[in-house]
């Protein structure tokens, strides 16, 4: 008998879109099972392989999520953090680079300020290429990491009130969030300033499948949400610094804010935060964007397992 190969080897990920359900949650029980795995066990599944990462912009916890990520199924991480001390600066295209990157390693992770950026590099690659971040387009492993947070820290997913708030026009968290809350029976309500409001085009896709309502005013939502999912106003990706000084600090979670939520509620951040979580809001109940943070290094994990293995976890 030939035994079937677990969808995800060998296979690239880019886009929450290439989801369905039963995906989202072959990656949770994998999670699930990477977190209770005895650690020898569990460093047999990367034993050998290499991870590249190649980042074109900042970043702390996706790129040390993937290493740590790596670390823990017994695999090493090679790459390029700052592109300015790579042969970019020379001038080698992105082609190029990530040609050489898929020579040197199993699995390539890719952050890069285009839209199109994960699958122009998949084409090139000769090995799966992760999106760790693709201009304002997806996000695809941190809303992977967002939906199991949610399913760990409520229990479920079906079924609650779901609030995105801050800068839903730039921000690729929100829309590989979006999308992925799609596979899913949620209420959403979509907080934002009037021009930092998701693009027309994606709210006209989402829209069909997720039942939304939009506003400006937190106030409107704020005390019949499950989840608070906070974000930055996404500066570096304004054409105009004038128009980002308009909407800057234009939610502010505080100690009032929480105090008006349910008792039960939770609130998120893809992080970093800046001003839109106050400090003193982080020893709230309330507050799981840390242990968010930390679902991240297991569910990367759980994906690279998936990826470099042929057979089920
Ligand atoms: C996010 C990103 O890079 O899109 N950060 C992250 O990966 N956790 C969000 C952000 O930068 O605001």
């Amino acid at each position: 008998m030939i035994e079937r190969l677990n969808d995800f080897y060998d296979q690239d990920i880019i886009s929450v879109k290439d989801f369905d359900k039963s995906k989202f949650e072959k990656v949770f029980s994998a999670t699930d099972k990477i977190m209770k795995m005895d650690p020898n066990e569990r460093r047999e599944l990367g034993r050998g392989k290499t991870l590249g990462y190649l980042f074109f912009e900042p970043s702390t916890r996706t790129r040390l999520s993937f290493q740590a990520a790596m670390a823990l199924i017994g695999g090493s991480s090679l790459g390029i953090a700052d592109v300015s001390s790579s042969s970019t600066k020379k001038g080698e295209s992105l082609a190029d680079t990530v040609r050489m990157m898929s020579i040197y390693s199993d699995v390539v992770a890719l952050r890069h300020p285009l839209d199109g950026s994960s699958r122009f590099a998949a084409e090139i690659s000769q090995k799966p290429v992760l999106n760790a971040g693709s201009g304002t387009e997806e996000h695809p492993t941190q809303a992977i990491q967002d939906l199991y947070t949610i399913k760990k820290e409520k229990n479920k997913i079906d079924g609650l009130k779901i609030g995105i708030i801050g800068d839903l026009k730039y921000g690729r968290t929100v829309y590989s969030l979006l999308y992925a809350l799609s596979n899913y029976d949620v209420d959403v309500r979509l907080i934002s300033p009037e021009s930092l409001k998701i693009r027309a085009d994606s709210i006209y896709e989402i829209q069909k499948k997720l039942s939304l309502k939009e506003s400006t005013n937190l106030d409107e939502f704020i005390d019949e949400l499950d989840v608070v999912y906070v974000t930055r106003i996404q500066k570096e990706r304004f054409p105009d610094e004038e128009e980002y000084q308009k909407v800057r600090g234009s939610y502010k979670i505080g100690l009032d804010i929480v105090s008006k939520m349910k008792d039960n509620s939770i609130i998120l951040h893809p992080l970093p935060r800046i001003d839109e979580i106050s400090a003193e809001v982080d020893s709230t109940k309330q507050a799981r964007y840390f242990a968010q943070a930390e679902y991240g290094k297991f569910t990367r994990a759980a994906l690279l397992a998936l990826v470099l293995n042929e057979h089920d976890l």
